[in-house]
């Protein structure tokens, strides 16, 4: 089983020639309401390639017309959302603005989300060794710690995405995280702050930070750099470079969600750490190709397909 612990929004987007800068008004040419969330993204990504039944997702929505409407699009991928909880605060919203270019501008209202805790797994019991633990930072950190440990001593795989790098992670709590986790994805201003809060060399090059990172907390370190694909550094400090699919980018919203999801579901079902993240990659690439962070997701068909190709 792939579990996500993390947030759960509805997303607003505009579509913009350009982002506003401070004090600017400008006027979108398109705007829709999607779903999103870093955590349901992910969960989202990884039930397109791995199959319905094979994710469960554990979080808040608020008890409001949103919050129904993210269940039923979690429900209808067939994801488990028997372990999500509707509370008394709004539903996560994120206000989202992408531009000519693709690139996107992100403020999260986060509601909701504020209240997934660690005491929402379901019976830690049922988590197994080579089940997989996903996730990332929009929800309470210290809940995001309760949850990796508990799932680290069970023996599951602990994948732990630090985006984004919250305010108040301080080097005790970056190090419990790390402890708990297998893999560490990040991109790469992430991996320059995490290098910094780790006390690592600050003018070191990304790849040098990764490995030290990568050897000295004993997991994975994985980098996405964008167009330029992702690196991978294993334990003993092995790097391996792999590069992105050409495509021509439309939106690159919930890029690096596809890359997570899809990469949880590789090692879920077996795949090495350098083919999990190859599949990722290419997964990644194709979310960009279309509008919308879940809604661009590939399915296992469309990876295969492409992978012919
Ligand atoms: O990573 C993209 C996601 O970040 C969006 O879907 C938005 O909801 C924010 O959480």
């Amino acid at each position: 089983v792939i579990y996500v612990f993390g947030s759960l929004n509805v997303d607003f987007v505009s579509r913009v020639a350009a982002i506003p800068r401070p004090g600017e008004t400008v006027l979108a040419r398109e705007f829709f309401q999607a779903f999103g969330g870093k955590g349901a993204n992910q969960a989202v990504a990884a039930a397109r390639v791995s199959g319905p039944g094979t994710v469960a997702m554990i979080g808040a929505v608020g008890h409001d017309a949103l919050g129904r409407s993210v269940l039923e699009n979690l429900a209808g991928e067939g994801i488990d959302i028997s372990a999500i909880a509707s509370v008394s605060a709004e539903t996560g919203c994120a206000f989202i603005t992408v531009d000519d270019a693709g690139e996107n501008a992100i403020t999260v209202a986060s509601g909701a989300n504020l209240s997934a805790s660690a005491a929402m797994l379901p019976d830690s019991a049922g988590l197994a060794a080579g089940d997989v633990f996903v996730l990332q930072m929009e929800v309470p950190v210290d809940e995001n710690i309760a949850v990796a440990e508990l799932a680290e001593s069970r023996g599951a795989v602990v994948v732990l995405n630090l985006a984004p790098v919250p305010a108040k992670l301080d080097g005790d709590r970056l190090q419990r995280l790390l402890k708990a986790a297998s893999v560490l994805v990040v991109n790469e201003h992430e991996l320059h702050q995490v290098n910094a809060l780790a006390g690592g060399e600050k003018d070191e090059s990304l790849e040098h930070k990764a490995a030290a990172l990568a050897r000295a907390k004993r997991l994975a370190v994985v980098v996405t750099c964008g167009g330029d694909g992702a690196i991978l550094v294993r334990p003993s400090g092995e790097k391996f470079q792999v590069a992105a699919a050409p495509v021509a980018v439309v939106d690159t919203t919930g890029a690096g969600d596809t890359f997570a999801g899809v990469l949880a579901a590789g090692l879920a079902s077996g795949l090495d750490d350098l083919a999990a993240v190859e599949r990722a990659v290419l997964a990644a690439s194709l979310a960009c190709e279309g509008l919308g962070a879940q809604s661009a997701m590939p399915s296992a068909t469309q990876l295969y397909e492409r992978l012919k190709t």
